[in-house]
């Protein structure tokens, strides 16, 4: 009997799958038996991040995929399409954090978070909605972050705190459209993680003290404790979950 999380036979996009958390998740949903296509805008590193995966002994491309760019999302969603025949899984995932007031913050530095976080989710989804829509069968994972639950004393991220908080309404909000689709949408919402994208500006001494002060777990969290969230949200352990988001944060969001 296959147990609930299998994903043998299914095929993912992880967008942002070069970086630390969706190239993390791709390997989870490799893992289970997933082909996965990596979308990235930054390619350096991304083909040898196929690698690795395809070395798992599933089936891997790297498509380089700017998000917020309308032709490059049609295009490599067809690309994976050719490549799989089928999209079952979509993880929405790629992202850019970035520090500021609505007082300070310039509007295209507004915009570069925003674009990429929110927009980006809403092309992505554009083109494989419809794929799956006409199968009868997805599964999305938007990646959302405990900012768009709370604020934050100690650092202003105000268009990432916008953003994140409009990807858990935009999750409910498709959950409640598809759910007699056979599609279920959900979230996944990180406290801290050490990636590229907190690496420098957050793993220094003040910082960490502060957030493991205040993080009931008393410490950032592993990528590899996102395992789980995205497995259970990628398979049918979750057939009658959608519009839900997943908060990994140590138990952040609770107190
Ligand atoms: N690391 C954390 O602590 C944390 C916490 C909460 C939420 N998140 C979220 O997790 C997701 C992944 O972040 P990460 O920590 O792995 O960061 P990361 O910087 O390691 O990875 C992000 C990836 O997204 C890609 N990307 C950015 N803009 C893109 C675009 N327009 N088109 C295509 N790809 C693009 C980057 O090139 C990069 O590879 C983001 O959505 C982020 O907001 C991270």
């Amino acid at each position: 009997m296959m147990h609930p999380f299998d994903l043998t036979g299914k095929s993912a996009i992880v967008t942002g799958g070069s970086g630390g958390i969706g190239f993390e998740i791709a390997r989870a949903l490799a893992a289970q038996g997933a082909d996965v296509a990596l979308l990235d805008k930054r390619t350096e590193c991304l083909e040898a991040r196929a690698e690795e995966i395809r070395s798992m002994g599933s089936k891997a491309l790297s498509v380089k995929c700017d998000v917020t760019d309308e032709e490059e999302v049609r295009a490599a969603v067809n690309r994976v399409i050719d490549s799989f025949s089928k999209i079952d899984i979509l993880v929405n995932n790629a992202g850019v954090a970035g520090a500021g007031s609505v007082d300070q913050v310039e509007e295209s530095a507004w915009d570069a978070v925003v674009d990429p976080n929110l927009k980006g989710i809403y092309l992505m989804s554009k083109y494989v909605v419809k794929h799956m829509k006409e199968r009868k069968y997805g599964k999305i994972i938007n990646m959302a972050s405990v900012c768009g639950l709370v604020g934050s004393k100690a650092i202003p991220l105000h268009a990432y705190a916008a953003s994140k908080g409009a990807v858990v309404q935009l999750t409910r909000a498709m959950g409640a459209s598809f759910a007699q689709d056979g599609i279920t949408v959900n979230a996944i919402g990180p406290s801290l993680f050490r990636t590229d994208m907190t690496e420098a500006a957050l793993f220094k001494d003040d910082f960490l003290n502060l957030y493991n002060e205040l993080c009931p777990a008393g410490r950032p969290g592993n990528p590899e404790e996102l395992h789980g969230a995205a497995l259970y949200f990628a398979s049918e352990a979750s057939s009658y979950t959608t519009g839900q988001t997943l908060f990994v944060d140590g138990g952040w969001s609770a107190v």
